[in-house]
């Protein structure tokens, strides 16, 4: 099962994966991150940013987890873009070591294959970072993901584009497809981290830590991995069964621990 821990705030939340980031770094110069984008790991690239004095994150890498198909190249809501401003600057990362799957049309039939393969060059990813879908969707894995599988190109559900609809205007102007790494990709990490909260996030968080194994919710895919930690405010929590017990749990163990 997932390591489950309930923080008081999204603050908090990244004050406690930035440690786990900074601890690895200290001990792996050159550690391979999986970049997520959307709100929920901001808190983490924020307090990473606060203590960039701690530690030399020059020789970091940096794969992010995906990317929208077919914007113009330097669109501001690319993710390319959004990594850029959000982590790549702020944290001081060399853009040379932060790769992000390409989403131009010429080309996307082997850029899946290329980016993993790519991964795979670098050594393997050692934190992956994650946020969760409304609809349990990780990277942009929406539900009927295998998980078995590659970074490929998805379509993206109607309810996805509505969710993303807030940094484009409107539902219309989000593209109609991403690529993403595969949910096979992510689980090849050695760890995964993933972040959430508030209400709305409530009943997905539940299904992927406590509900059955399925690919209609693919976030269901992290009970397979040996590490996973799920790191959630008090509101997202709130749907979760067994909440006392991962608190005990918690309390009684070191954190990052293989469960
Ligand atoms: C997008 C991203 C996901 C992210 C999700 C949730 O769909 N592709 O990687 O997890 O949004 O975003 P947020 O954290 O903003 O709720």
């Amino acid at each position: 099962m997932a390591e489950v821990i309930i923080v008081r705030d999204a603050r908090e939340a990244g004050e406690f994966v930035a440690d786990a980031v900074i601890d690895l770094v200290r001990a792996r110069p050159s550690a391979v991150l999986g970049l997520a984008t959307g709100s929920s790991p901001l808190p983490v690239y924020d307090a990473i940013g606060r203590r960039a004095g701690e530690v030399d994150l020059s020789r970091v890498h940096g794969f992010a987890l995906d990317e929208y198909v077919g914007l113009p190249e330097g669109h501001e809501q690319s993710y390319r873009a959004t990594i850029t401003r959000e982590v790549v600057v702020p944290l001081g990362l060399t853009p040379a070591n932060v790769h992000v799957p390409c989403g131009r049309v010429e080309g996307i039939r082997t850029a899946g294959e290329e980016y993993d393969t790519a991964i795979a060059a670098a050594g393997g990813i050692d934190l992956q970072l994650l946020g969760i879908g409304t609809d349990g969707h990780i990277g942009f894995n929406e539900p009927g993901s295998s998980f078995a599988s590659p970074t490929r190109v998805k379509t993206l559900t109607r309810q996805t584009r509505r969710d993303n609809s807030r940094f484009f205007g409107h539902a219309d102007e989000v593209p109609r497809r991403s690529i993403t790494q595969g949910i096979g990709t992510i689980l090849r990490a050695r760890h995964l981290v993933l972040l959430a909260f508030g209400e709305s996030k409530a009943q997905a968080v539940a299904s992927a830590v406590e509900g059955p194994l399925t690919s209609s919710v693919p976030a269901s895919a992290i009970q397979l991995h040996p590490r996973a930690t799920v790191v959630i405010d008090e509101a997202a929590s709130r749907l979760l069964a067994n909440a006392d017990y991962y608190r005990d749990a918690f309390a009684d163990s070191s954190a990052w621990q293989t469960r």
